[in-house]
């Protein structure tokens, strides 16, 4: 289990091995399945093993072996019990030949990319073209991180004799390949002690040291195992201690350490680096868990004072990977039972404990008959499951461990074509015939990536100093057997060692397991959470951030710490940039692997599945294998299981995410990334955390960050405390000052287009206004445009777009606000107009110590600073209270800066003004006239101003050069009526600017909401106010289709249209010719304000219409689309599904399964605005919270006053 070969190995006679007579021709070639190490061109011999199970009678056969390499056993003689084939023999190490290397090198690039089905792709093809240029120049070459964790988990799989490798894929893998010095290795060996027996609740852990260059500057490990006894041998020739443990005891003793004496000294760790002679360091006590041994029934035991430890981690073996051989590679895995009871205590050679335990028992040892020994070997081994047990650490009996073992072998013969194994070491050391792997015929052949043993590094080692002295059998110089000799390294003093040399190296050293950020976001805010995540975890983390689509889906296996910043859109959907993250989940669920690629499923059947594993914590969820969980203590059964095992076990994972309570599907997309990453084996850090843009989002996020980059440090075992005066600065605020921000005066300003493009990640065109028109028909209080843009010049190739897609819009900011703004900045430039670059001062760490550099801003383009303010930045968002935690730097006045204070850190207090005022920058300032902010940092931190997404209303077929939009114009009055007139920014920009203007967009494809393919099938077109937008699209293009195509038959079109009154019906005239011209089957026009008429929404006309919609959706296969705001979408289907249940005569599930499999099957399509028609009545909402919460912690605090 622990991958222990000292310890597990069974003394069983029969095995089976490769060179039987079981092998056999096969036609078949070795298949290609997920997971397995097989690779698409490999040219095994066609040969197959058959074995057989001789308990079921089931026979399997094993064609995997054909890509073993090597062959230790001859045509005539099988070495199956030969324990140890040592890597290198001779003292002096010869490094592999190049060739060899090249040859191992591909052999594992093939495996990889095959596993990660990318064999042959021109990722495999340029991946392997840098990797030979590496070898011709150097002789070697690197693996990337995720490569060295892939190679170091399929060497445990290839390990034959390791019977716990189920877990195989749950691997810890801790890249300490940066590491030079042996303090360096030891605080590295010290983390992996810490993490991996995390309190008894044992995890397993690699940590991997650099690779052998010349094999005269070889990292080494001495020590056979990290944790080990003492052995001493005594004048009398008996030993006190570990007798296997003897010749390295006397190493220890030769390099100046000095043990007790006792049975149970913990033996120090021998360390060398770079082919330095090695030094010795003890290794903290407090890292090491021992467990007594005692007997649930012989209270006697106790009395023996016999004890183990918790961490098997075999620390001698060679880890050998694409060529690359890995000479300090420590490993654990948990413990059986049987290594310790039968093999550490039980053996002769070893602390020999059966023949006390069997007198103490009052057996009779002279008679071999009695079974003396079987039943003390029993007692013994029960002591043993039972003291760990009762401590809370984490053992398997070897009963359940084989039958897992015989579930891993099951798995690996049906995805991967065979299972190497060798049966004498398979076989547990007792009770052999009553386990099931006992009865298992095993193939025992050798694949690479392997860990090989390898000389004990006092044989091999080359001494620098005093080699003419040492002694001939352990090879130490004699002369650092003197006193002081040698030095002996204390924690505190490495520690301090360490602290050192992290301020003067970077904090590279401590940076070693990758945390991967991954964010979707619509309109920025989980972006700006996940950069702030990125600076958070980078101060002891190597924390790298991802936006979903862009992130290679391929990598997820191989991480270690995933988390998730994500928002909701649409109606609980993903942003657009998580779209593919989600699919991504899906396909693995519904694989429960990476195999199938997101193209290879229906995008269909996703969606249901989508909704339905966000809306409500599914039932699996329940199930789900957590952080917290695991972390209580060590449910052997629960960890052994399959259940646990999902392709993403090697994962923890948190989720925050970010959402507004207006929505129905609250979080929804957050909830669905935290439900699958848990189903799929993901251990949870911590629950998911929602931040509720209408309630102290930016509060929870930072209360988040902070608890989570805690939990994750203490998971990790990284020194916490370290880096909490860092973090807290990083989570006040965003660190930049004056001193730390410039304007460069730069020549131009970058071209806009280019400018916009880059910044918002898409194609940026600039359209010319070509018309603008108030849609409704009086001049109602209300405002609503149609706007007609049009490319600018008839060479140019127009936007492609499809009806019912999406065009982006950016804006401009309102002259006069950024006119405001502009009077109060201090520190700008030499005018407001002069093209400037802003500029970061970036501090690097290097050897050299901390250099300083000034590098552009990362996003904000060359500009003038009222160009930045108009077109870039947001002005006109409510200020976050990291802003207001700024401003309140920027003035003097005390009563100023309480107020400042109490907003920025008072969730209720700012919840309350934000609602209330909704206030833009120039409130801000305008409410504390003393503030002067200074431009450039105001620059930084102000958010980016986000383009406004509208939907097109033409179709290509009608209008090809041009866009046309219906657009609402936003205007309000804050303070519940009382206040200032706001104005939305860009549908006030369309409605202000002139006709020629030209007007940067783009067009966002919207593949859901798409007219059907079939066009026979009947259409409802469901859109009040502004929801229309889209159908005029769908009207038109049916119209130019019926032209194209007389007689083609249309299915009908039905429109259902809500406005307030008879002068706000949208595009009317049009209407009214449409359905004389048939087009529109039918228009139903719900009023809600029209005096003496019912106040009617669409739902009612809907469920008035009943029978017709109910036919034209189940019967006749018709499509539904919804266009406008989230509650009136929400509205809408609940009242389409009361509908369908009443018509269909179905049951709650069936119509919940029904409605599912409309999103499926693409025929129920959404398009959500937003929560438009709500603003309003949901802002006052959220400030009578506030204000209650407000009132009642005054009450609160002046009853306690009064006390
Ligand atoms: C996919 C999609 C398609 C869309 N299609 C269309 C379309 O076809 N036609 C259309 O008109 N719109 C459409 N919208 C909405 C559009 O994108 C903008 O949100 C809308 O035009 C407002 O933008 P703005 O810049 O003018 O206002 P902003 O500057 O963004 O201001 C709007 C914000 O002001 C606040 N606010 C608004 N009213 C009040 C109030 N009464 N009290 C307090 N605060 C308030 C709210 O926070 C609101 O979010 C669509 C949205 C999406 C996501
Ligand atoms: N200030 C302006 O000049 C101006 C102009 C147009 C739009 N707008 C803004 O833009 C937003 C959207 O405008 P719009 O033209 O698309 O829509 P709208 O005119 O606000 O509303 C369209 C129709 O939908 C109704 N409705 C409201 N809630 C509904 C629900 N849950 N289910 C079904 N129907 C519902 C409205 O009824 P009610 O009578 O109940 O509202 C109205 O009859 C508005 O919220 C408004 O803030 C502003
Ligand atoms: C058109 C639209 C639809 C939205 N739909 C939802 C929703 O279904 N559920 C939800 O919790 N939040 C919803 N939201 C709120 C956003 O998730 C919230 O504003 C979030 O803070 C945006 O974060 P982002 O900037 O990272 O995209 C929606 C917002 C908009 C504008």
């Amino acid at each position: 289990m622990s991958m222990n070969i000292y310890n597990g190995h069974s003394s069983s006679s029969s095995s089976t091995c490769v060179h039987s007579q079981n092998v056999y021709n096969d036609n078949n070639n070795i298949s290609n399945n997920n997971n397995n190490n097989n690779y698409a061109d490999g040219k095994p011999e066609k040969k197959i093993i058959k074995l057989q199970n001789l308990q079921t009678g089931q026979e399997s056969t094993d064609r995997l072996h054909a890509l073993s390499q090597s062959n230790r056993c001859t045509e005539h003689v099988c070495l199956g019990s030969i324990v140890s084939f040592p890597n290198t023999k001779a003292v002096s190490i010869t490094c592999r030949p190049v060739e060899e290397v090249r040859s191992l090198a591909k052999d594992f690039f093939d495996q990889y990319y095959t596993s990660i089905k990318r064999y042959n792709s021109t990722s495999h093809v340029q991946r392997w073209e840098q990797v030979q240029a590496e070898i011709t120049d150097t002789g070697t070459y690197n693996v990337t991180e995720t490569e060295l964790v892939y190679g170091a988990k399929l060497a445990w799989r290839n390990s034959v004799r390791c019977i716990g490798r189920i877990q195989w894929a749950k691997l810890q893998v801790f890249d300490a390949r940066s590491v030079t010095t042996t303090t360096g290795m030891f605080e590295a060996v010290c983390k992996h002690i810490k993490y991996a027996t995390n309190k008894g609740n044992i995890r397993s852990a690699i940590t991997i040291f650099p690779q052998r260059t010349d094999g005269k500057h070889d990292f080494r490990i001495w020590n056979p195992q990290l944790i080990g006894y003492a052995g001493y041998r005594q004048s009398d020739g008996t030993v006190v201690g570990d007798p296997i443990s003897i010749e390295f005891t006397e190493v220890c003793t030769k390099l100046g350490w000095k043990g007790k004496g006792t049975k149970w000294d913990i033996l120090p760790l021998v360390l060398s680096s770079d082919g330095h002679d090695p030094e010795y360091f003890e290794i903290p006590s407090e890292l090491i868990l021992e467990i007594p041994i005692v007997h649930p029934n012989f209270e006697w035991f106790a009395e023996m004072d016999i004890r183990w430890y918790a961490l098997p981690a075999v620390s001698s073996m060679l880890f050998d990977c694409g060529g690359l051989e890995f000479t300090a590679c420590p490993f654990n895995g948990w413990y059986m039972g049987t290594e310790i009871g039968c093999r550490d205590l039980g053996d002769v050679h070893r602390y020999n404990m059966l023949e006390e335990v069997a007198i103490r028992m009052g057996l009779d040892i002279k008679n071999p008959t009695t079974l003396w020994k079987d039943r003390a070997i029993v007692e013994l081994n029960l002591a043993v499951l039972y003291s760990y047990q009762r401590a809370g650490v984490t053992v398997v009996d070897h009963h359940t461990a084989s039958e897992s073992f015989m579930k891993h072998y099951e798995n690996e013969m049906r995805m991967r074509g065979g299972c190497p194994a060798d049966w004498v070491w398979i076989v547990p050391p007792m009770s052999g015939s009553a386990t099931p792997v006992f009865h298992q015929e095993m193939a025992l052949y050798h694949l690479k990536p392997s860990y090989e043993y390898q000389e004990p590094a006092w044989k091999c080692h080359v001494w620098k100093k005093g080699a003419s002295q040492r002694d001939s059998s352990t090879g130490l110089s004699l002369r650092q057997n003197r006193k002081g000799a040698r030095r002996k390294f204390h924690f505190k003093e490495i520690a301090r060692a360490v602290k050192f040399t992290s301020k003067l190296f970077g904090k590279a050293l401590s940076k070693r397991v990758k945390a991967t950020i991954l964010y979707a976001t619509e309109t920025g805010k989980s972006e700006m959470y996940a950069r702030r995540l990125e600076e958070i975890f980078g101060h002891a983390f190597n924390a790298q951030v991802n936006r979903m689509d862009e992130y290679d889906i391929i990598n997820i296996e191989h991480e270690t710490l995933i988390l998730v910043v994500t928002s909701t859109f649409g109606n609980g959907d993903p942003p657009e940039n998580g779209e593919s993250f989600a699919h991504s989940l899906y396909a693995i669920k519904m694989n429960q692997g990476l195999s199938m690629g997101a193209e290879d499923l229906s995008m269909a059947s996703s969606k249901s599945f989508i909704k339905m594993n966000s809306q409500t914590d599914s039932v699996a969820a329940e199930r789900r294998f957590d952080r917290n969980d695991s972390l209580k203590g060590s449910q052997i059964s629960d960890i052994m299981s399959d259940d646990n095992l999902g392709p993403l076990r090697n994962i923890t994972f948190a989720v925050f995410a970010l959402g507004s309570s207006a929505y129905p599907n609250f979080c929804a997309f957050g909830r669905y990334v935290d439900n699958l990453l848990g189903e799929l084996g993901g251990e949870r850090l911590m629950k998911l955390t929602s931040g509720d843009e209408l309630a102290g989002q930016d509060q929870a996020f930072r209360v988040w960050a902070a608890e989570i980059f805690q939990t994750a440090c203490d998971s990790f075992c990284l020194d916490f405390d370290k880096n909490m005066a860092d973090i807290s600065a990083a989570l006040k605020a965003d660190t930049l000052s004056p001193e730390s921000v410039r304007f460069l005066p730069v020549q131009a300003a970058d071209d806009e287009v280019q400018a916009l493009s880059k910044l918002h990640n898409r194609k940026v065109n600039m359209y010319s206004l070509v018309e603008k028109t108030n849609l409704h028909e009086k001049d109602t209080s209300r405002v609503t445009i149609k706007v007609v843009l049009r490319k600018r010049l008839s060479s140019e190739t127009p936007l492609s777009y499809q009806s019912g897609d999406h065009v982006g819009i950016v804006a401009e900011n309102r002259v006069e606000l950024v006119d405001k703004v502009l009077e109060r900045l201090g520190n700008k430039p030499s005018t407001d107009d002069e093209a400037v670059q802003v500029q970061l001062l970036q501090e690097k760490h290097t050897p050299m110590g901390v250099q300083k550099q000034w590098i552009p801003h990362e996003r904000l383009p060359r500009s003038s600073l009222r160009v930045l303010l108009t077109r870039y930045l947001d002005i006109t968002t409510p200020p976050r209270p990291n802003l207001i935690l700024y401003l309140m730097r920027c003035t003097e006045d005390t009563t100023e800066q309480e107020r400042l204070s109490s907003l920025a850190k008072d969730s209720d207090v700012y919840e309350h003004w934000k609602q209330c005022n909704w206030p833009n920058l120039v409130t801000i300032l305008e409410q504390f006239p003393n503030v002067k902010p200074d431009a450039t940092v105001l620059c930084t931190m102000l958010p980016m101003l986000q383009p406004r997404f509208y939907s097109v209303s033409s179709s290509p077929h009608a209008f090809n050069d041009e866009l046309h939009l219906t657009v609402a114009v936003v205007t309000y009055k804050t303070r519940g009526g009382e206040g200032p007139t706001h104005y939305g920014v860009c549908s006030n920009y369309l409605n202000d600017i002139q006709v020629g203007t030209l007007v940067p967009c783009f067009v966002r494809s919207a593949t859901s909401f798409h007219l059907p393919t079939d066009m026979s099938r009947p259409m409802i077109m469901i859109g009040p106010g502004t929801g229309i937008a889209p159908f005029r699209g769908f009207w038109q293009e049916r119209k130019i289709m019926g032209n194209r195509k007389p007689g083609s038959r249309f299915g009908k079109m039905t429109l259902f249209f809500g406005c307030r009154t008879k002068e706000m019906i949208l595009y009317r005239s049009e209407l009214e010719s449409l359905k004389k011209e048939n087009i529109l089957s039918d228009i139903f026009l719900a009023l809600s304000r029209e005096p003496s008429v019912k106040k009617t929404y669409v739902q009612d006309l809907l469920r008035r219409e009943g029978d017709a919609v109910a036919r034209q959706i189940m019967q006749e296969g018709g499509h539904v689309y919804v266009c406008g705001d989230c509650t009136m979408a929400e509205d809408v289907y609940q009242t389409l599904k009361s509908i369908v249940q009443e018509r269909g005569m179905l049951n709650d599930a069936e119509v919940e399964s029904y409605m599912l499999s409309l999103r499926d099957d693409n025929r129920y399509h959404e398009d959500i605005f937003g929560i438009t028609h709500r603003t309003a009545e949901v802002h006052e909402k959220v400030r009578q919270t506030a204000m209650t919460r407000i009132e009642s912690n005054y009450s609160l605090n002046n009853a306690n006053v009064g006390k």
